[in-house]
């Protein structure tokens, strides 16, 4: 007999196994799973929910909720369902049980993945052929697509010492940044990237700082930021030059710096979520692409069928 029921932290365990089977290239620690269902403020406990089959543990699936311009939108942050038990309707339940949780709550839009500021994959991975199917299936229809990237960290040259010497003489100093440069760090991202400001909070509340900024007349116009999300997989960004400082090669330095970080922390690549600018990446640090999503999204209508 199937049950659904919302999430418990002593579930932790048994809905991690069930993740690393299912989402097999998304392995994940129990941290980051912790970060990912607990440490989010637009989860809330009806958005987590376990599917029981006689009593056991079969399935999961987290929901969240992120306030936009146009309103509540509704995001499918993780599901899966333990395989042995697969195609038997518990996958198509959570869903219908997530999406009717998300409508009450006022959104009308819903997309699997892409809940930043606090998300694991961007979309759904191509290579999860069953979830690609079982979305199309289930009227989510495809926005587009985006990109992974990842950057060997051994073997390359991350020295920045001669790019600063000629940037410092026209006025840019790059240097890590302290919680006393919080308000001028948020100032900068409310005027350019305000959907950033979580994601950087969390760098600045890290230790060391995982923040580096350039400052020019005493006012932030650059940041790089790492493991703002995903603690532990060796997670860069988000990054970005205000438009009137860019093309003086700013960008560059800030990502290397961050990248020496993650090397001395150990990390032997790092990941470069949810791109736009490959050839920036590419042109100064060799990533390449390593992953591929597709971006679906549904209208949460008030008369859907799944309700
Ligand atoms: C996606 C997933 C959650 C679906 O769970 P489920 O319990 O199997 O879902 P249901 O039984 O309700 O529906 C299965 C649907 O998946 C698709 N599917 C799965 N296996 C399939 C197969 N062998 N052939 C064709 N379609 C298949 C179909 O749409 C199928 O629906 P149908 O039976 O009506 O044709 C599950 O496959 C899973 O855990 N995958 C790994 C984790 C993952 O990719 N998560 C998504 C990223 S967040």
């Amino acid at each position: 007999m199937t049950n659904i029921r919302p999430m418990a932290t002593s579930d932790a365990p048994a809905l991690l196994d069930i993740w690393n089977r299912a989402a097999r290239f998304d392995t994940i620690s129990d941290d980051v799973f912790h970060e990912k269902a607990w440490l989010d403020d637009g989860v809330d406990a009806d958005l987590r929910l376990v599917a029981e089959v006689d009593g056991s543990a079969a399935a999961f699936a987290v929901g969240a909720v992120r306030q936009k311009d146009q309103g509540p939108s509704g995001y499918i942050k993780m599901m899966a369902v333990r395989p042995e038990l697969q195609r038997n309707g518990l996958g198509s339940d959570l869903l219908s049980r997530l999406e009717h949780e998300l409508r009450r709550r006022g959104t009308r839009v819903c997309r699997p993945g892409e809940s930043a500021p606090n998300y694991l994959t961007p979309g759904v991975d191509l290579r999860y052929t069953k979830a690609t199917v079982f979305f199309e299936k289930r009227g989510y229809e495809k926005i587009g697509q985006s990109y992974n990237m990842e950057a060997e960290l051994e073997n390359i040259d991350l020295d920045t010492t001669g790019d600063e010497e000629p940037l410092a003489m026209t006025g840019f100093r790059i240097g890590r940044a302290a919680e006393s440069d919080r308000s001028d760090v948020m100032a900068m991202l409310a005027e350019h990237w305000p959907s950033w400001q979580d994601e950087v909070g969390v760098s600045l509340s890290n230790d060391p700082v995982s923040l580096f900024v350039a400052r020019r007349d005493d006012k932030v116009v650059a940041f790089s930021a790492y493991e703002t999300n995903n603690r532990g997989t060796g997670w860069f960004g988000p990054m970005g030059t205000a438009p009137d400082a860019r093309g003086h090669g700013i960008g560059s330095v800030l990502l290397k710096r961050c990248l020496v970080d993650l090397r001395d922390a150990g990390y032997r690549r790092a990941i470069i979520p949810w791109v736009a600018p490959i050839s920036f990446y590419l042109h100064h640090v060799g990533a390449e692409v390593c992953r591929v999503f597709n971006r679906y999204e549904k209208q949460l209508d008030d008369h859907s069928p799944s309700d």
